[in-house]
């Protein structure tokens, strides 16, 4: 199958745009899901802490017989490990898990506000960066516009990415607005809704004019609006149709329509009121 389009990251960093995402995948699991996803093609594995299946990623890859330098890896800092030095130690116990020389690409999981240390945490991140050749970028997930400005206010750097809930039934046109006046790239998680997005009348009836499943439609609707996505599948066949997105395209009508669903429909916490 034809490779991913490639996203830029502000410190040039090259990321895969469609990238393979393993939340609620036992550790057991990701090992024939993350094997499936580097046959089929992808090379951008999304992973965290919280997932407690970093050594089954960290494993498949190495087995996979991919270089090293082809897959792109994401993994995430879980707030608990928040504050200046933890921040540090617990990036050594994701690479120990993962069992890799380096990460491409670590993210603070989400800001966690009542802990109030998101701050302290990005600037120790913005040192391990400069520092460490072991993370070659670093961004945040979850945060909200509030928590992005104060980064820009207090800190030297921006996140080179948010990784946040998006899906047609939740565009984050606000955010997405401000992360391009930001220059912050915006990934998707639970791009497909978790499924549940995939029944709207609307996507099932654009997948049967352009002769594609509705997952297929969802994605590319994100690929064309330019967002980095990371959809989710333990079942073999799934894996390979959600890879398999890149000989067609959607009009703009259809991208509108889709964007059109928006409900604010929130499956995951708010980022707001959410400490981990
Ligand atoms: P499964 O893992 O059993 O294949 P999201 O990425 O938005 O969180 O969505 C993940 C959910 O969507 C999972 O329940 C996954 O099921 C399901 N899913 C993934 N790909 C497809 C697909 N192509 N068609 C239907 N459901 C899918």
């Amino acid at each position: 199958m034809a490779d991913s389009p490639i996203t830029t990251l502000t410190n040039g960093v090259q990321i895969p745009q469609l990238g393979f995402g393993v939340w609620r995948v036992s550790n057991e699991a990701s090992i024939p899901a993350v094997t499936k996803a580097l046959e089929v093609g992808y090379r951008h594995i999304d992973t965290a802490a919280l997932y407690r299946n970093e050594e089954g990623v960290g494993e498949a890859i190495r087995a996979s017989g991919v270089p090293r330098e082809d897959v792109f890896v994401t993994t995430k800092l879980w707030p608990s490990d928040f504050g200046r030095e933890s921040a540090v130690d617990g990036f050594q116990s994701n690479l120990k898990r993962l069992d890799l020389e380096y990460v491409d690409l670590f993210l603070l999981h989400w800001p966690a506000p009542g802990r109030d240390l998101y701050v302290e945490t990005w600037q120790a991140l913005e040192q391990l960066v400069a520092d460490d050749e072991r993370v070659r970028a670093i961004g945040v997930s979850n945060f909200a516009v509030e928590h992005l400005r104060r980064l820009a206010d207090e800190t030297d750097t921006l996140p080179a990415l948010n990784q946040i809930e998006l899906h047609p039934t939740l565009t984050q046109r606000e955010l997405r607005a401000t992360h391009r006046e930001l220059g912050i790239a915006t990934e998707a998680w639970s791009p497909l809704g978790q499924s549940e997005d995939l029944r709207k009348p609307t996507i099932r009836a654009i997948a049967e004019r352009v002769g594609r499943t509705p997952a297929q439609v969802v994605i590319r609707w994100h690929l064309q609006i330019g967002n980095i996505v990371i959809p989710k599948s333990t079942t073999p066949s799934r894996i390979e149709e959600n890879f398999d997105v890149f000989d067609f395209e959607l009009s703009d009508e259809d991208i509108d329509a889709i964007e059109g669903l928006d409900v604010g429909n929130r499956l995951g916490p708010d980022p707001r009121h959410f400490d981990g």
